[in-house]
């Protein structure tokens, strides 16, 4: 088929509209017998009659796999330059007790940004000493729990929080680990990184101001200094970015290591993934590789000793391991002068996936119960919310009978579209489901109308009078339902 004019010219009519484009869908996902989307060995529409949709569903093998390959990577590239690594899972990017422990068993930290994070990892078992905690504006009550609780390590984020955290730490009695976030002046974002000398951001502490800093810990009885931390950005793509901060941190290492041990770096999180065909994330063991072979030329030539390193990846552990499962409301051919564009009306938006509206994000989609020969139809995702911004995905093509009562599926929603849902309109964030060898469980379940109410403090509960099956809205599989789905159970 001929490329839309109203398509971005990066997008190609695909050959077939059907396909599972590699890369960038769950590794258990394929199209079985009858053309419905399977994962971890269950069907789409399966998916939806148990549970109802908008869901979100997430591979459980394929996240676990991500994290354990993840981490032998980076474990076996760091040997290689004699050294060890710390892998932290940064739980922003979607985080549940049961996605905890998966971490935990494949041997990862966990990283958290606030006590409510934390309090997630506590539940789920996690021991405290794994857990690292960062934030550029912590509470007292969240570093006294961090100190008193016994987290592994504070990050501090600003020259004020050292007494913070010194007092909290002498409070209970205990040596608070810590590191110092420094600004590199580096910042990525997927292929480009732009390094300054002084980077106007709120993140972290100035570089020229690190040494004093470091001399601060060091000078609290309460604290021990690990070293440095810096995080240039997130969804980067290649090597570079991060070549460029940890040379500038070894540097301030050679400096500090002058005055006294720094026995660890921190090289933050920020590693991408693919969310259309143009996408070409740098597969990880190429950068585990790239960033050893950097670690090990900036020290040798400071004549330093390699320090254990730690990093803080989210979305590229859980990001492809998940996909978003909707259900087709309306459809609606618009005419923009001599070209069509289908918009594709679906059952959730911008309160499940705010990554379009927040940040331009780009997603793919594909029908999700069946396969159809139709010609290919250049088509906008957009969901239910009352704003024309509240858009899935901006472009891509589905074969073009796409119709009302279709499910669709949105790969590579598993990190950074729970955690950053809404209850926007009113509407509940969905259930997460877990997929693994033919089985589907909850592992958070949906919210209800209740629990939308359940808040506000002027309404009876009960007297609503609207189905408690779903908050998704009218047409959805769940509240057209006469029975209450598993989800609200
Ligand atoms: N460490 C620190 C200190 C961070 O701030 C972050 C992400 C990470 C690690 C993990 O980065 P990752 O490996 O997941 O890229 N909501 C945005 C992304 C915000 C990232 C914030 N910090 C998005 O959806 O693109």
């Amino acid at each position: 088929m001929a490329h839309n004019p109203l398509a971005p010219e990066w997008l190609s009519p695909p050959a077939d509209a059907n396909t599972l484009i590699d890369g960038l869908w769950p590794a258990s996902a394929h199209r079985a017998n009858d053309g419905a989307i399977t994962i971890g060995g269950v069907s789409a529409p399966d998916l939806a009659a148990r549970f109802g949709t908008p869901l979100y569903v997430i591979d459980e093998t394929d996240a676990r796999s991500r994290a354990a390959e993840l981490r032998a990577a980076f474990d076996a590239e760091f040997a290689r330059i004699g050294t060890t690594v710390k892998v932290y899972y940064a739980a922003k990017a979607f985080l549940s007790t049961e996605v905890a422990r998966w971490m935990v068993d494949a041997g990862l930290n966990i990283d958290v940004c606030s006590g409510g994070e934390l309090a997630v990892a506590l539940a789920a078992g996690v021991a405290p000493g794994r857990i690292g905690f960062h934030g550029n504006n912590k509470s007292l009550a969240e570093i006294d729990d961090a100190t008193r609780l016994g987290v592994g390590t504070i990050i501090i984020d600003s020259p004020i929080e050292i007494t913070r955290v010194a007092a909290a730490a002498a409070r209970h009695g205990a040596v608070q680990n810590v590191r110092l976030r420094v600004n590199s002046g580096v910042h990525a974002h997927t292929h480009e990184f732009l390094a300054t000398s002084h980077e106007d951001q709120k993140f972290g502490v100035v570089f020229e101001d690190a040494p004093a800093l470091v001399a601060a810990i060091r000078a609290e009885p309460s604290l021990n200094f690990l070293g440095l931390h810096c995080h240039i950005g997130s969804q980067i793509f290649g090597v570079d970015g991060f070549a460029e901060s940890a040379s500038r941190l070894l540097s301030l290492q050679a400096d500090l290591l002058a005055t006294g041990p720094v026995p660890e770096l921190n090289l933050g999180g920020g590693f991408g993934i693919a969310y259309t065909s143009v996408d070409d994330p740098t597969p990880v063991r190429q950068l585990a590789a790239g960033l050893a072979d950097i670690v090990a030329a900036e020290c040798a030539s400071r004549g330093i000793p390699v320090p254990v390193i730690a990093i803080e990846p989210g979305r590229v552990i859980v990001g492809p391991a998940g996909v978003t499962l909707y259900e087709v409301g309306t459809t609606k051919p618009v005419q923009v002068g001599e070209n069509t564009r289908l918009y594709v009306s679906i059952d959730g938006g911008m309160s499940d996936n705010a990554r379009p509206a927040l940040y331009g994000a780009e997603f793919s989609v594909r029908i999700a119960d069946r396969v159809s020969a139709a010609d290919a139809a250049l088509v906008r995702v957009a969901g239910k919310h009352c704003e024309s911004g509240d858009i899935v995905v901006d472009a891509d093509y589905l074969p073009g009978d796409v119709a009302p009562g279709d499910l669709v599926m949105v790969p590579a929603t598993g990190a950074y579209c729970w955690s950053l849902a809404s209850n926007y309109n009113y509407l509940g964030r969905p259930a997460v489901v877990a997929v693994v060898d033919g089985e589907a469980r909850v592992i958070v379940r949906g919210e209800t109308i209740d629990d939308l109410l359940a808040r506000d403090t002027g309404i009876s509960r009960s007297a609503h009078g609207v189905s408690t099956s779903s908050t998704s809205g009218e047409g959805s599989t769940s509240t057209t339902s006469e029975d209450v789905k598993e989800t609200t159970r």
